[in-house]
């Protein structure tokens, strides 16, 4: 690739994107006055453009913003709306669960339908409430600690959990464990409380946990947050092989890989983790999340727990199960996160990924598309990377920023960070082929046809 060239393209979708949205851009400059980078969570200005788009309002699949531009929504909040923007059906139990009670730390008769829902979809027992899967991880890791009495945790090279400490860690050039650069004043160096190793090292996982002072493996089943890694033929197995040998929990973050089926990839694969972790989609985009356990784990924690202590214990929030998340968890559920759902989304998601391989091979570039169910990505190198250590190796980020603005300067929004794709319920046909189109404009445009 003419890197020159992409550089003066990438100038001119500046330009452009600069030219197009003024009323964002005044709004920028406003907001710079009184918060932090000019916007609510300093992520938002991790996008391609030199300033975010601000919103004004979203329906289903897509949204506009504040320069009355149109957007296809690829990213939907990346995952979190997955469900659409305001589905019907949780918008009719917000509005009626609002009116009745929003947050009481007490429980509501909804709960009980959620737990036993969560119960047939992943095939766990018993369930527990917060707000987002950042804290449904905490709190699990805090249980395996407790109960083990061991005090580390592994997790994967470039995993992404949350904004959970333990987690900050990778894999130096050396392969030498070390805090992920930018690791904002951990509370303590994860060097300390973590093993990192790479994904699909069976290997590796059998050295870390022989020493049996791992408490949890915490693990997305397929990473998702360093680009999409499927895992080996039988890692699987093997992970669960391992962790019950060494007599470490298994904790499996569906909390992206819901885009796999109703069960996430836990049913769809029949693992059979100790703990399950999910949030973002849950409550159609309503701050709700939820972690599961077996009965094994459950009676562990209770013969340890003093309930009269359980308010300072570390695990919990005043907010956590109240009564609207709940009931927008309950009608997402039901009526939003259904098979039907995923048999329509998957089978676009196909389309999806065929569009940008046809353009792939127009090109004969030596790109790939990966895909997980509703999800699709696509990656600037020839073959699928193994690990997180790869993935990491092979991101362009000026490629990467190019594709992202030049995608945004005509209507489309892809999750950011990498080159993601979801499709929700109310994504449609003529929403595919028209990034299909723009994709392949992208690619032209880079190299001259
Ligand atoms: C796999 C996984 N788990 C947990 C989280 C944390 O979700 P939240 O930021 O809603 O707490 C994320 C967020 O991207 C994630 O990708």
């Amino acid at each position: 690739m003419n890197r020159s060239h992409l550089e003066s393209l990438l100038k001119s979708e500046e330009a452009l994107f600069h030219q197009t949205h003024p009323q964002s851009h005044a709004l920028y400059q406003r907001a710079q006055k009184s918060l932090q980078g000019g916007v609510p969570m300093l992520w938002m200005i991790r996008w391609a453009g030199s300033f975010p788009v601000f919103v004004k309002e979203a329906h289903g699949a897509h949204f506009t913003d504040v320069d009355g531009r149109d957007y296809i929504d690829f990213c939907l909040g990346d995952t979190g709306a997955m469900t659409g923007h305001g589905p019907a059906a949780t918008l009719a139990a917000i509005n009626e669960q609002a009116a009745k009670g929003i947050t009481l730390m007490l429980p509501f008769e909804d709960a009980i339908s959620v737990g036993e829902e969560l119960q047939r979809r992943f095939g766990l027992p018993l369930w527990q409430f917060t707000l987002t899967a950042t804290d449904a991880n905490r709190h699990v890791l805090r249980m395996a600690r407790m109960i083990t009495g061991r005090p580390k945790v592994l997790v994967f090279n470039y995993c992404y959990h949350g904004t959970v400490d333990e987690t900050f860690i990778v894999l130096d050039e050396e392969g030498t464990p070390i805090s992920r650069p930018n690791n904002m004043g951990p509370q303590v160096d994860p060097i300390h409380t973590t093993k990192v190793i790479e994904f699909n090292d069976v290997a590796a996982l059998e050295t870390a946990l022989s020493a049996g002072d791992v408490a949890a493996v915490l693990a997305e089943p397929v990473m998702t947050n360093i680009g999409i890694i499927h895992p080996d033929p039988g890692y699987h197995d093997e992970l669960r092989k391992l962790t019950r040998k060494y007599g470490t929990y298994l904790i499996i973050d569906e909390t992206h890989t819901i885009c796999t089926g109703p069960g996430g990839y836990t049913a769809a694969h029949k693992l059979e983790p100790d703990f399950l972790t999910i949030g973002k989609p849950l409550a159609g985009g309503v701050p709700a999340a939820v972690y599961g356990f077996t009965q094994k784990v459950a009676d562990e924690f209770v013969a340890r727990l003093d309930v009269n202590d359980s308010d300072v214990g570390g695990i919990g929030g005043t907010l956590a199960g109240n009564a609207l998340s709940i009931a927008a968890m309950k009608a997402t559920l039901e009526n939003v996160l259904t098979p039907e759902f995923y048999e329509k989304a998957t089978a676009l998601q196909e389309k999806f990924t065929a569009g940008v391989e046809s353009v792939i091979a127009e090109f004969n570039l030596p790109w790939i598309v990966k895909r997980l169910g509703n999800r699709s990505e696509y990656w600037f190198r020839p073959n699928p990377p193994k690990n997180g250590g790869q993935a990491a190796a092979a991101i362009d980020h000026e490629l990467d920023r190019y594709m992202h603005l030049y995608m945004l300067n005509r209507g489309i929004l892809m999750t950011p960070f990498h080159n993601m794709a979801l499709i929700s319920p109310e994504t449609t046909q003529a929403d595919v082929d028209y990034h299909t189109k723009v994709f392949r404009d992208a690619v032209g445009s880079l190299f001259g046809k």
